[in-house]
């Protein structure tokens, strides 16, 4: 039997489109939801590639004066998680259906992000799909111009080959800088939450590898 996707939304829907992001601005999004005190900009982290969702509804829990935001490619994961949020969630999230890529170009303004996660993003391990990876140079660029001063990227993979490139990618990206440095990387960030697909890896006893790459203020 085929599981049908219910596409209601039973109660308010925290699902904004490019268009609505173009034309309000993340401040009117979140009035209301996100205390922000006068004259202070609204304060925003953003998790790319979402996924299950349960590590971004952790994250707005934890900081309920910071506006989040989750840009998730799947549609399916998006409603799913909208009808989760409908249900009872935190509210100073919301939910954008599309690319990474696209939303940190058309949405968020320079120096505008206190943080942006990056969980588990998929590997692509076959050589001919490669440039179908998130991490990319100009993603990583891209991340490093629109985070606040101080502001981090912090991203983790399962994948071995995977995590040779985002390292790389990473240390050449020059508006940033290794907040775990002298160490490439971390296999365990202590207190960090873990996401889906890390208790999935963990399980199966794969190694991980987590960054933390800090906006420089230079
Ligand atoms: C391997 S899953 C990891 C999900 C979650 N972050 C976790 O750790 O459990 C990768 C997720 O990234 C999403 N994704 C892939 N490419 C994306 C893109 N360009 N922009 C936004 N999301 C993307 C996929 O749909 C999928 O949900």
């Amino acid at each position: 039997m085929t599981r049908r996707l219910k596409l209601d939304i039973p109660g308010p829907d925290l699902r904004v489109s490019f268009d609505d992001v173009k034309a309000k601005g993340w401040p009117a999004l979140f009035a209301g939801d996100v205390e922000t005190p006068a004259g202070a900009p609204l304060r925003l982290v953003l998790e790319i590639g979402f996924g299950r969702g349960e590590f971004g509804i952790e994250l707005a829990r934890a900081a309920p004066d910071v506006a989040h935001v989750g840009v998730e490619l799947s549609f399916r994961r998006v409603h799913k998680q909208a009808r989760r949020l409908a249900k009872g969630g935190p509210r100073n999230l919301r939910l954008v259906h599309g690319r990474g890529e696209m939303a940190l170009a058309e949405l968020f303004a320079p120096g505008s992000l206190d943080a942006v996660w990056i969980n588990f993003p998929d590997p692509w391990p076959k050589k001919r799909h490669h440039r179908r990876r998130l991490v990319q140079a100009p993603l990583v660029a891209a991340v490093a111009e629109r985070l606040a001063r101080g502001g981090v990227l912090h991203v983790a993979t399962d994948d071995a080959p995977y995590a040779e490139h985002i390292d790389a990618v990473l240390a050449a990206e020059p508006l940033l800088e290794n907040a775990y440095a002298p160490a490439r990387w971390l296999a365990e960030v202590p207190g960090r939450m873990p996401t889906a697909y890390e208790r999935e890896w963990r399980a199966l006893g794969r190694g991980l590898h987590f960054w933390a790459y800090r906006r420089r203020h230079a």
